[in-house]
């Protein structure tokens, strides 16, 4: 039986080329995103890439807890050996879910943190790597994580002009991939399960700053300007979720295939654990087992 993979945000960008690339290492891909006809053309388009693509679509809208609960719940039964977090938003800092979340929040870290948790929980024939694409450590260095308001509250510190907040907002849930990548990963060391974190580059096809206004929208043309093509951002993961280079390997973020250290406001374990208990709260989890002791470090590769 073939590898079972998961990616989420594969309707489009970064994340329909992880799944194509998963897909071409014989992997039947599992595409998750929120829009079905989207949805429907990417697997075609992956289809005609890869011709004899295994391939299925969810239709899921994980900026709804209750949709990835039960999304979880039915992917939990087929025990994925793969599972991609790729699917991202940088949402309008008024853009609140009927739950009350702010939607980069819920969609960026929230939505990962209980689905690969809740997988995580289940256990499977063959090791299972666990892969989150984050986004730049360099640049995320200047956006820590607020931890007395993650769901963007008051907004303080989001700084000038305002049409960048809701790019600064969005900073700081790629942030928190970083440390919820360290969280977890300390948490099922040893246990055949790897977890890692990615920066696809700077990269352009995709509809990530489609609702950018102002100095963020120039910002963001500016930058494709510059920009690598989705095939180049589905490198660095698909890597990580297929590649022998990295067979046991944990708790590492990588870029361009390298080991690189992210900033330490995402690696001081109070910050990494008071992020962990708080999202818990968040997705109604319990806060669960304690990261492990020394003798149970996950295997870092950096140099
Ligand atoms: N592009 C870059 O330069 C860059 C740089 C650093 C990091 N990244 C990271 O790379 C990843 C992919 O970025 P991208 O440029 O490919 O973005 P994109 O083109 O906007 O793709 C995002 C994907 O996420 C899906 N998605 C968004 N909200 C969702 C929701 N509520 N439920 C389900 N699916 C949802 C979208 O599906 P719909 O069809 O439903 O909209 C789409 O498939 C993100 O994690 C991003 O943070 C990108």
């Amino acid at each position: 039986m073939s590898e079972l993979a998961v990616v989420t945000g594969a309707s489009g960008g970064i994340g329909e080329q992880i799944a194509a690339g998963l897909a071409r290492t014989g992997a039947a891909v599992v595409l998750v995103a929120r829009d079905r006809t989207r949805l429907e053309q990417a697997r075609g388009r992956i289809r005609d890439a890869v011709p004899g693509a295994e391939l299925e679509t969810e239709p899921v809208d994980l900026a709804n807890l209750a949709e990835v609960r039960s999304l979880a719940d039915r992917l939990a039964e087929r025990a994925p050996s793969i599972v991609v977090s790729n699917a991202a938003v940088i949402a309008p800092l008024d853009d609140r879910t009927p739950d009350g979340f702010h939607r980069s929040l819920v969609t960026n870290h929230l939505a990962p943190y209980l689905l690969l948790r809740r997988l995580a929980d289940h256990p499977t024939a063959r090791p299972r790597r666990l892969v989150v694409v984050g986004a730049s450590p360099r640049g995320l260095a200047r956006v820590p994580v607020d931890l007395d308001d993650l769901n963007v509250e008051d907004g303080r510190g989001l700084g000038f002009p305002p049409s960048f907040r809701p790019f600064v907002a969005y900073a700081r849930t790629k942030n928190m991939n970083a440390m919820f990548v360290y969280a977890l990963a300390s948490r099922l060391a040893g246990t055949g399960t790897t977890v890692n974190g990615a920066h696809p580059g700077i990269i352009s096809g995709g509809r990530l700053n489609r609702h950018g206004r102002g100095a963020l929208k120039v910002f963001g043309s500016l930058c494709d300007l510059f920009a690598a093509g989705t095939d180049a951002g589905a490198d660095t993961p698909v890597w990580l979720a297929t590649s022998e280079e990295v067979e046991g390997v944990t708790g590492t973020f990588f870029v361009k295939r390298r080991a690189v250290e992210t900033a330490p406001h995402t690696t001081d374990p109070h910050r990494v654990e008071r992020l962990w208990r708080e999202s818990a709260r968040l997705v109604g989890l319990p806060a669960g087992a304690e990261p492990r002791g020394p003798g149970a470090e996950p295997t870092p590769l950096l140099p």
